[in-house]
């Protein structure tokens, strides 16, 4: 008699339990935190703010490079590049403020407009596909994981977009600077500082021994969508990267 109700008190004990379990599983939403946030994003190395050549020998070896070996990049090449085109060289305490701090590129009232999306196809330890640049933690956030090389090369069809391991896009969210600046952030500045920060790139390039060009003729409808940009969002430059063949 004492057993049978043990067994019973056992059977609805498990029952509510399960039933507690599955509540939980299926129906309660359990919110994301930062950090699960974050374990979805690929934390880049850190940048070096050192190197081994002069600024005056950079500048005056800077050239546009269409072509370029056959060869992957290194996550750490590419961490670099990123930084030097629109990483934080001056963190706040509230990231919020300044999207993160000031940068390696002068912004109209530190609006910081600009954003930087990266076509991987052949990098070390990063699958192809696409990915957005997250200045403030410097890392990646994935939006496509798909070898992409060949859909940006149809938005324009310069060869060297299809045979770079790797291209940086820039992209502008018009409010950020329309905001405080309307018309003439719109038509002004947000060219002025892509061109700041290409030009970053052009110099880090240079200086790791690698080799890139500003593309400028694309199809913006066909690059939109390949990037999932949404509305008050526009392309506006390419940069493919690849190691410099020799002289
Ligand atoms: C606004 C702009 C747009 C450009 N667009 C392209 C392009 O679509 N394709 C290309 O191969 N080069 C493009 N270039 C690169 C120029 O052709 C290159 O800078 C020029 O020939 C001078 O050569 P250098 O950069 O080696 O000094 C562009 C450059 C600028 C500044």
């Amino acid at each position: 008699m004492r057993n049978k109700s043990t067994k019973k008190l056992l059977i609805s004990a498990f029952i509510i339990l399960s039933i507690f379990l599955l509540f939980n599983i299926i129906v309660k939403e359990v919110p994301l935190t930062a950090a699960d946030h974050l374990r979805e994003e690929i934390k880049l190395p850190n940048p070096k703010t050192d190197g081994k050549i002069s600024i005056e020998r950079v500048l005056s070896q800077r050239r546009s490079i269409r072509s370029y070996l056959n060869e992957e990049l290194t996550l750490t090449e590419v961490s670099q590049i990123l930084w030097a085109a629109y990483g934080i060289t001056e963190k706040k305490d509230r990231p919020e403020k300044l999207r993160g701090g000031y940068r390696t590129t002068p912004s109209a009232g530190a609006t910081y407009p600009l954003d930087i999306f990266l076509v991987a196809g052949e990098i070390e330890s990063l699958k192809p596909g696409i990915y957005k640049y997250n200045s403030t933690n410097h890392s990646l956030i994935p939006v496509k994981e798909r070898d992409s090389r060949n859909a940006l090369f149809m938005t324009c069809m310069q060869p060297w977009i299809k045979t770079a391991p790797a291209t940086i896009i820039y992209t502008v969210k018009w409010e950020r600077i329309t905001s405080r600046y309307g018309k003439r952030g719109a038509e002004r500045y947000v060219f002025m500082e892509v061109g700041h920060s290409s030009q970053n790139i052009y110099l880090q390039a240079t200086a790791l021994g690698l080799g890139t060009v500003a593309v400028g003729a694309f199809n913006d409808g066909k690059l939109k969508e390949l990037l999932k940009l949404g509305e008050g969002e526009d392309p506006l430059y390419m940069m493919p990267i690849g190691r410099k063949k020799d002289d």
